[in-house]
């Protein structure tokens, strides 16, 4: 049973199809506006030059709820209002490398190119598809800023007034019973509410107008995240209701720290590779201890974001992002579904549930006791995004810009960050050419020399690893801010208790547990 590659009618390839076709028959306009001489053997010819609509300021989302990261979120100005050696919310890892600054319309045409090809072998036989919504969950519970709006506005740049990052799931249980009670059951038991909805199906409890009565908003996105938010719900009910866990406070921390030990055991195994785990957390000794290298941040109690994991070496997730998934497989044929594409029978969130896309996890990670196939792979960690993100809809994103690649292109630019070659020699790794990188145009005096830390981070991937894990560079800064800021976290159970390990009957076995077996566990 195949998975779906593009789910017809709707999978979105069209866009992004026309838009390459009207790029070709472009380049030599677009040669003009950028001022600069084209090879003649290039192979990719750059788009149009820009309309003033599509190279509109990304700061036109500012003032609409915030989405999924849409505009720049509270104090990732840092660097360019600030100073690279500021640090608060955000901050700078490599404070002495300078900000890339290529023009727009060079990055509008690297935008272009980095369209997945239609037939090519795109999947990762390495990583399930569920780990992609896992990292998009991830993302959200370390940027979640429940900071009160008050100290928001007086510190926009979020230099002393911030809620810290970390991994505590401050997405399910928002601000606690007393301040947030409607995401919380009636009646003290600590339990979180989890509803049928009208269509029949467990769903996340709903305002009339669809939207979820979450501690976070943006895990509403799409119908797979949410549906794992309501996993990671119905994981705390189960504490309580196997009696593991007597109260909400000790179902929070068995939550919290297998959602924990999961992004260290499963997650970040996985997409960074086990030998670079290895180098952050092992040492030999038990229970592993955390080794730093360029991740240090001044206020060890209060760890900022650097801009360089946040708006480019985290982002890789958004190269794993099928254009569409198969959900379950009660029915023949399976229940299926794009990402984005016709409103009402795609998988964009803020709605009720349909029954339809209801999700059976095997098909997302490996479930003990269920069948491997089908299963969504996810796709590559190369510089090829799926056609429907080149064409993101109203509820992701608000402003003209709809291509996500070129969002954070310009986002990098914008924000202070420094070229990916620049980064890779001070993290001591031979830095790849433009050429290597096959870079579009790559001796174009507008990149000079250099090439964006996203899409760098990217190609290193493909070429250091095919594509099925981060490369050392996009590998190391991931890997290390993520276990950083858990080490810094008193709660976390690396701090609190590195001892612990997940044990029967959570886990299968002691010192076992993969999100497949948090899954088994939760449904039960
Ligand atoms: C369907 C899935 C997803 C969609 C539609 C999506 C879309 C977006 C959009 C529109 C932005 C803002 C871009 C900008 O204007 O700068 C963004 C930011 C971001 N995305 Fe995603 N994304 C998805 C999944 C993921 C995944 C899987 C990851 C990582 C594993 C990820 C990591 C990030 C990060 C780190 C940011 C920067 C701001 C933040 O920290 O939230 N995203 N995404």
């Amino acid at each position: 049973m195949g998975i779906p590659d593009s789910v017809a009618p709707d999978s979105g390839r069209d866009p992004i199809t026309r838009r390459g076709v009207l790029g070709a028959t472009a380049a030599g306009a677009a040669a003009v506006a950028l001022g600069g001489t084209l090879p003649e053997t290039a192979s990719a010819a750059p788009p149009a030059a820009r309309t003033p609509a599509a190279g509109g300021d990304l700061r036109a989302a500012a003032g609409v709820p915030w989405k999924h990261a849409v505009g720049d979120p509270r104090g990732s100005e840092i660097a360019t209002k600030a100073g690279r050696d500021k640090e608060g919310r955000f901050g700078v890892m490599f404070k002495d490398a300078e900000p890339f600054t290529p023009p727009d319309d060079l990055l509008h045409s690297l935008a272009v190119v980095m369209s997945e090809p239609a037939g090519a072998p795109l999947d990762n036989p390495d990583i399930p598809a569920g780990f992609t919504f896992l990292g998009q969950f991830i993302d959200h519970d370390m940027t979640l800023d429940r900071t009160p709006l008050s100290a928001q506005q007086t510190d926009p740049l979020a230099l002393t007034n911030f809620d810290t990052p970390s991994f505590d799931l401050g997405s399910l249980y928002g601000r606690g019973p007393a301040a947030d009670p409607e995401i919380y059951e009636p009646g003290g038991s600590g339990r979180l509410r989890v509803v049928r909805n009208a269509n029949g199906v467990d769903d996340l409890p709903r305002r009339t107008d669809g939207s979820a009565i979450i501690g976070d908003g943006r895990n509403d996105e799409n119908l797979i995240v949410s549906q794992l938010h309501l996993l990671f719900a119905k994981f705390h009910n189960r504490c309580l209701a196997t009696g593991l866990a007597t109260n909400l406070a000790e179902a929070q921390q068995l939550t919290r720290w297998h959602f924990q030990w999961v992004i260290v055991h499963d997650f970040l195994p996985h997409v960074a590779g086990p030998a670079t785990m290895a180098r952050f957390l092992g040492g030999g000794g038990a229970p592993p201890s955390f080794r730093r290298e360029f991740y240090k941040p001044r206020n060890p109690n209060r760890p900022m974001m650097p801009i360089e994991y946040s708006v480019a070496a985290y982002r890789f997730g958004h190269s794993m992002i099928r254009p569409g998934y198969l959900l379950n497989a009660r029915t023949t044929p399976p229940a299926a579904a794009p990402i984005f594409g016709a409103e009402g029978s795609d998988l964009r969130g803020s709605r009720p549930l349909p029954a339809r896309l209801e999700i059976d996890w095997q098909h997302f990670f490996a479930v003990p006791g269920k069948p491997a196939t089908p299963r969504n792979q996810a796709r590559l960690i190369d510089a090829k995004l799926s056609a429907p993100l080149f064409n993101l809809p109203p509820t992701v994103v608000s402003d003209a810009v709809t291509s996500l690649a070129e969002r954070n292109l310009l986002r990098g630019k914008r924000l202070g960050l420094p070229a990916g070659q620049d980064v890779a020699s001070r993290m001591g790794v031979p830095p790849l050419t433009n050429v290597e990188l096959d870079l579009p145009y790559p001796a174009h005096p507008g990149w000079q020399g250099k090439a964006p830390l996203w899409f760098y981070l990217l190609r290193e991937s493909e070429l250091e690893h095919g594509g099925r894990r981060l490369g050392p560079v996009g590998g190391r800064i991931v890997t290390e801010v993520i276990l950083g800021i858990l080490d810094a976290d008193r709660g976390s159970y690396l701090h609190a208790k590195p001892a612990f390990s997940p044990k029967p009957p959570i886990a299968p076995a002691p010192g076992e547990f993969h999100m497949g077996d948090l899954v088994a566990f939760a449904s039960q």
